[in-house]
């Protein structure tokens, strides 16, 4: 355990002892980076790298206007989601935040203890509307993911949308990291472009293009004084020129990206079908999670074998105990598979 109760998030190895994992604690996707990023990279000329980066940040701005359709005055560019959820965290008062649980480690660990449950059985919960419209009629700043981390649930973005509608005066902030997993012919994905003020929503290519090693990320509001906000809080040259020619040609690679989500959807229905019998929550997402009172004892079992889960527990609003995994790679599944096995058999 790195982080006190929150243990170590998905993806840090830091405390295992040195070896070869097959890392499915991360819901970073295991097929990228997209090879035209990797190229990015390697095209970077030495005298790109001397000057400060004038300006960068807007060629990010500027790809994400054309992915997203909406206006380029309307996004912040900014390094990852996280930028943003740890700017608010030093200007909302924390008083005035709910985060719905079960929820992700990083909303936690910025506004600490303003994760409630707004049911009134607090165990094996998973996020739902009703959690949502409970916490924004009665807290000024609500913050999600959606999907949600740990659980994968997607709500339908007409339903949040409603929510906001309902309560004007209060603000929802929703992270959608994990929205370009969502299958292909779901075209009404993204809250982004919704006609409201009171919503403020974060994307990344970091999960699914595979690189969150180089930070970027953008904010999308219609609300002028929250970006108005979001901008006095960040600093000249806010993105390294690396970052965004790497993020800039993985957005561009389409043709990469649809071939990919299909293939992390139907790895995801792999993974739920493999966990039968262990009442998987059901998600659209490359990850499943399930509840469970041996969640530290099933991962160490796995550990053994080289392959890395991720435990949540009391401190994420995940009651009794909780695995969540990723989908392995293709060639990696039959020895995944047998491991799930062994594991639903200690279950
Ligand atoms: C829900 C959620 N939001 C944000 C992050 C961090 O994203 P970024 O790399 O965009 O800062 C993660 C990473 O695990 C996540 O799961």
């Amino acid at each position: 355990m790195v982080d006190g109760s929150f243990g170590a998030q998905g993806g840090d190895l830091r405390n295992l002892p040195p070896g070869k994992y097959i890392d499915l604690s991360t819901c970073v996707n295991r097929y990228g980076p997209s090879p035209a990023a990797i190229k990015a990279l390697g095209s970077i000329a030495a005298e790109d790298l001397r000057i400060h980066p004038y300006g960068v940040e807007m060629e990010l701005v500027d790809a994400y206007s054309k992915k997203l359709h909406v206006d380029a005055s309307e996004l912040i560019a900014g390094r990852g989601t996280t930028e943003f959820i740890w700017s608010l965290s030093r200007v909302v008062p924390h008083c005035d935040v709910a985060i719905p649980l079960p929820s992700y480690t990083d909303f936690l660990r910025a506004f600490p203890g303003r994760g409630l449950f707004f049911s009134s059985t607090k165990d094996r919960v998973i996020p739902n509307i009703g959690q949502i419209v409970s916490a924004i009629s009665t807290t000024k700043f609500v913050v999600i993911a959606n999907p949600n981390n740990p659980c994968g649930t997607y709500i339908e973005p007409d339903e949040i949308a409603e929510a906001c509608r309902r309560f004007p005066d209060h603000m929802l902030v929703v992270d959608e990291s994990y929205i370009d997993f969502l299958p292909s012919h779901e075209s009404k994905r993204s809250l982004i472009g919704e006609d409201i003020d009171n919503i403020l929503v974060l994307q990344s290519p970091s999960k699914f293009y595979g690189i969150a090693g180089a930070r970027t990320g953008v904010a999308w509001t219609r609300n002028k004084e929250m970006r108005d906000l979001l901008f006095t809080m960040q600093n000249p040259w806010p993105l390294s020129l690396v970052d965004v020619k790497v993020a800039v040609a993985a957005l561009r690679d389409q043709g990469w990206a649809s071939s990919i989500r299909d293939k992390a959807v139907a790895d995801g229905r792999w993974l739920e079908h493999a966990l039968e019998g262990l009442n998987v929550e059901h998600a659209r997402v490359h990850y499943r999670f399930f509840f469970t009172e041996k969640a530290e004892s099933l991962r160490a079992d796995l550990l053994k074998s080289g392959i890395v889960v991720r435990v949540f527990g009391n401190a994420h609003g995940v009651r009794p105990g909780g695995i969540r995994i990723s989908a392995p790679r293709c060639e990696e599944k039959t020895l995944v598979e047998d491991q799930l096995r062994l594991m639903k058999l200690a279950h």
